[in-house]
């Protein structure tokens, strides 16, 4: 299992197949083990084969199954987090690199699907950042003037196209892009298997070692993986228990889709200036409709159960601006780890010298795990790897002010979390549940996290996360127990979806 099975569907899901190998059922050696197979695992795998590499790429759960499947796949060399404050954190050479390593991505991606004949929906679109409010404009003025500096390519327009909503004075980047993701991830899968790559679905991580200048990965069902080299591409690293996860906080983004006449809305992207800012794109249907996606309305991890109010504030945003949207088909969430410096974690693991680490996306993950791929590939090929130094993941954070205020707030919230050990339940009992509810019920002295299914059969766990001991939150969403503290994710039944867990909640401790 992993986040596929949880509730919510994205537009991409049911049109994503992907040919694989089967559950592994023995043992097996490469020379590159590769856990996750996102845009990350998946791109690692590609330019590895293209290296005569052997590959082995296994998942938890489907392969291209993980938050791949709930991004909204914005190729955007323009930063979310504003190259004005790259600036402050990292200075304006790594600022500018940065800027060359998404470009870079980009460009990789184009050449991807011509050489693959990858039917993905590439294009080369313009991006809008607009502002949310009049008063942000001083931010776009600020925002303008470093890109100029940096040599990025930006210019000033009166107004986003949005044909019936006057967004005020707007930057404009060229040369963004979009992708249907899951028809991408296939295609790299159909690469990788072709160049004798193997990837194997349903196939858990637990644990690994590393001697001799080899690497062994151990597998839930007791097979090993025998490599030169490991990379460890999920979404929160599962091989780590401090180093990473104290330099990102994990955050839950939401989406809505629906049909839109197809032209009625100019193919871009278009981002606003909010903090949980909004972030929207087209997808053609190939028929008189596209596919009009809005996403936003993010919050920290496990920490709010109120997501038909943020649906509900998603789609009043898009009427007000795209006043044709029809009625959301889709509605689903996405986690994205936020790094504190606003760079990715790609490179060498922190205390390893086989074993290779991709993390902390932002909200830029398929473009930085295509930046990532490029850059461990190199790493691992002996090559030269222009971007190492920037992701490198055992760098000290640096940080602006708005950075550490950020992260300042995300320990706060792990603190938080660990008081709630002395607090009182969610509800008194599990009587107080109804079916297809989860909630938090102190017994004794432990907090269990309960579970009612539809047929009223009770789940009772250990509200514990296996990760490193925070309490879990139910998501009535996604019908999943959430871990505020570094984004592990179980199913109602306490089977781990999404790491860095890779043990299932524990049983319930009888009291
Ligand atoms: Fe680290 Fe839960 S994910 S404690």
């Amino acid at each position: 299992m992993n986040s596929l099975d949880e509730r919510s569907r994205s537009c991409w899901m049911s049109e994503t197949e992907i040919a694989h190998d089967g559950t592994l059922k023995n043992d097996v050696a490469c020379d590159v083990v590769i856990i996750g197979s996102g845009i990350a695992g998946l791109s690692t795998a590609y330019e590895l084969v293209q290296r005569g590499k052997s590959v082995v790429v296994i998942d938890r759960g489907a392969i291209g199954g993980g938050m791949t499947a709930r991004t909204t796949s914005h190729l955007a060399s323009a930063l979310d987090d504003y190259y004005s404050e790259l600036v402050k954190v990292h200075g304006e050479d790594s600022a500018r690199s940065y800027f060359r390593s998404q470009a870079a991505a980009i460009d990789r991606i184009e050449a991807i699907c011509a050489a693959e004949n990858a039917d993905a929906d590439f294009a080369r679109v313009d991006g809008y950042l607009f502002p949310a409010h009049p008063d942000d404009e001083a931010d776009l003025e600020e925002e303008f003037a470093c890109c100029a500096q940096l040599g990025i390519p930006v210019s000033w327009e009166d107004s986003a196209p949005i044909a019936a909503f006057d967004t005020g004075r707007t930057i404009r980047f060229a040369d963004q892009a979009r992708i249907h993701p899951g028809r991408y991830l296939a295609a790299l899968a159909r690469a990788v298997r072709h160049g004798g790559g193997h990837l194997f679905p349903d196939t858990a991580y637990v644990g690994d070692e590393e001697t001799d200048g080899k690497v062994e990965i151990e597998t839930e069902a007791g097979f090993r993986i025998h490599a030169a080299a490991a990379v460890f591409a999920t979404n929160s690293p599962v091989n780590d228990r401090v180093a990473i996860h104290t330099k990102q906080t994990p955050m839950r983004s939401y989406a809505i889709a629906g049909a839109v006449p197809a032209g009625s809305v100019t193919d871009a992207l278009y981002w606003d200036t909010l903090e949980a800012y909004h972030y929207v794109r087209l997808q053609p249907l190939g028929n008189d409709r596209d596919l009009l996606i809005v996403g936003g309305e993010d919050h920290r991890t496990g920490e709010a159960d109120d997501m038909n109010e943020r649906f509900d504030a998603l789609e009043r945003w898009t009427r007000e601006r795209f006043p044709a949207f029809g009625e959301p088909q889709y509605r689903w969430s996405g986690q994205v780890l936020e790094p504190i410096d606003f760079m990715p974690f790609s490179g060498r693991n922190p205390g390893n010298d086989n074993i290779y680490i991709h993390s902390g996306d932002s909200g830029q993950g398929i473009t930085n795990g295509v930046a990532g791929a490029l850059t461990i590939a190199a790493l691992i090929s002996g090559e030269p790897a222009p971007f190492a130094a920037l992701f490198e993941p055992s760098r000290k954070p640096v940080t602006s002010r708005p950075s550490l205020a950020n992260f300042i707030e995300g320990q706060l919230g792990a603190a938080k979390n660990f008081a709630e050990y002395l607090g009182p339940g969610e509800v008194a009992s599990e009587d107080d549940l109804s079916p297809g509810e989860g909630a938090i019920i102190r017994k004794g002295l432990h907090k269990l996290a309960v579970y009612r299914g539809e047929d009223g059969t009770l789940s009772q766990r250990s509200a514990v996360c296996t990760h490193a001991g925070c309490l879990v939150h139910w998501n009535s969403l996604e019908m999943c127990w959430d871990c505020p503290c570094h984004g592990s994710q179980f199913a109602p039944d306490g089977a781990v979806l999404n790491g860095p867990a890779t043990r299932p909640l524990a049983a319930a401790d009888p009291d």
